[in-house]
């Protein structure tokens, strides 16, 4: 049976008000990718922050490659061997890739002059790894979100650790780049290194991963592999409760019509109509770059708006005065429509699959 070469017992963690970690545990298998799944708030960042010493414990056992360890920040958890890729962004835009990738660690001869071509080139092996068409000489700052993620994978990859934390990875990331991820993956599978891979996406799930451990409100709910286990018994071991409550069906009271969007085009956004009802959430799906932001800003007015007409609870509103009328609750409403459309369509699908 193959031993962990990480392994996280009962950890527990407080903070003022919430006990974020409860008796916590997880296991990482070399040459495995370990799913760490809950829902939000489950404990899953704070576990990951306590193994890497950002976070102290409270009460718990850490052992790696067999020995009782405790990290103080992540620069000792680096140097142990174990990186991690966080949900946040921790990059400077300012600064080129090569210099993000090697920030406090630049390669320096023995005069403490930095080997600036040997830096470069060896960014650029790493970008080449990730399929990023970039050279490493490029400002951070002139990135889209997904190469910048790309570029803190890179960063990650660059320490030659045994083992590699993803907090939610793809979140940024097109499709494209999750492939590259995914194939970069499967190289680190290969050469032994333990993956602990934190997503909400059940799909990618069980496209890469081995093994899965279940948190929810901070305790350990069990541990399984992927061969034996399915979504809708994952979602409940996440959920703590039966498939069939877990979207309860709720006929939604549609009022009047608040805003009405007649073929709006601007840039980005080509003839496009909607109309949204009091008490309605409308999603706004499409992939990156399909103009949903564009959308939303020619609405309020921040993006200059070709042609098309906005009606605000029956009232025509003109270009010029959209900043000054459209009250702020309704730009909230709208970013937070626009956030929700993964979580949704992805609650869409599953009602699809109770309807037959
Ligand atoms: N620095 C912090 N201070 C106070 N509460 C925190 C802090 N970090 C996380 N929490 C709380 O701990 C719980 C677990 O959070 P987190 O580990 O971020 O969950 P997950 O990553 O699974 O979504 C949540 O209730 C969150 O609000
Ligand atoms: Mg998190």
């Amino acid at each position: 049976m193959l031993q962990p070469i990480l392994q996280l017992s009962e950890i527990e963690k407080a903070f003022p008000g919430v006990k974020a970690l409860d008796k916590a545990s997880l296991n990482v298998y070399p040459g495995k990718v370990m799913a760490l799944l809950g829902e939000n708030g489950a404990g899953k960042s704070t576990l990951m922050k306590v193994l890497t010493g950002i976070y102290s414990k409270d009460s718990g056992e850490l052992r790696y490659k067999d020995q009782d360890v405790s990290f103080k920040g992540p620069r000792d958890s680096q140097q142990a061997g174990i990186s991690i890729i966080h949900q946040e962004l921790n990059l400077i835009p300012e600064l080129t890739i090569a210099e993000n990738i090697f920030l406090g660690r630049e390669k320096t001869n023995a005069f403490g002059r930095i080997l600036w071509s040997q830096m470069y080139a060896e960014a650029d092996r790493l970008l080449a790894r990730l399929n990023v068409k970039h050279s490493a000489k490029t400002p951070l700052g002139e990135l889209s979100l997904g190469e910048q993620q790309m570029v803190e994978i890179a960063k990650a990859l660059s320490f030659e650790s045994k083992v590699i934390i993803m907090d939610e990875p793809t979140d940024a990331l097109t499709d494209t780049e999750t492939e590259s991820l995914f194939s970069v993956i499967n190289e680190l599978r290969e050469q032994g290194c333990g993956i602990v891979y934190i997503s909400h996406r059940l799909k990618e799930i069980f496209e890469i991963c081995d093994d899965i451990t279940v948190l929810r409100d901070g305790k350990f709910i069990g541990q399984r592999t992927v061969a034996e286990t399915d979504e809708d018994t994952l979602i409940e071991m996440m959920v703590g409760r039966k498939l069939d409550e877990q979207y309860p069906r709720i006929d939604a009271v549609h009022g009047k019509t608040s805003l009405e969007v007649k073929n709006l085009s601007g840039p980005g956004v080509d003839d496009v109509s909607f109309t949204l009802d009091q008490g309605e959430i409308l999603g706004i799906s499409g992939l990156m770059g399909a103009g949903r932001t564009e959308l939303m800003k020619i609405i309020y007015g921040a993006l200059k708006r070709q042609s098309g007409e906005v009606i605000l609870n029956g009232k025509t509103i003109n270009p010029d005065s959209l900043k000054k009328v459209l009250p702020m609750a309704l730009l909230t409403f709208l970013r937070i429509a626009k956030e929700m459309v993964w979580f949704w369509a992805y609650q869409l699908k599953r009602t699809c699959r109770f309807a037959h």
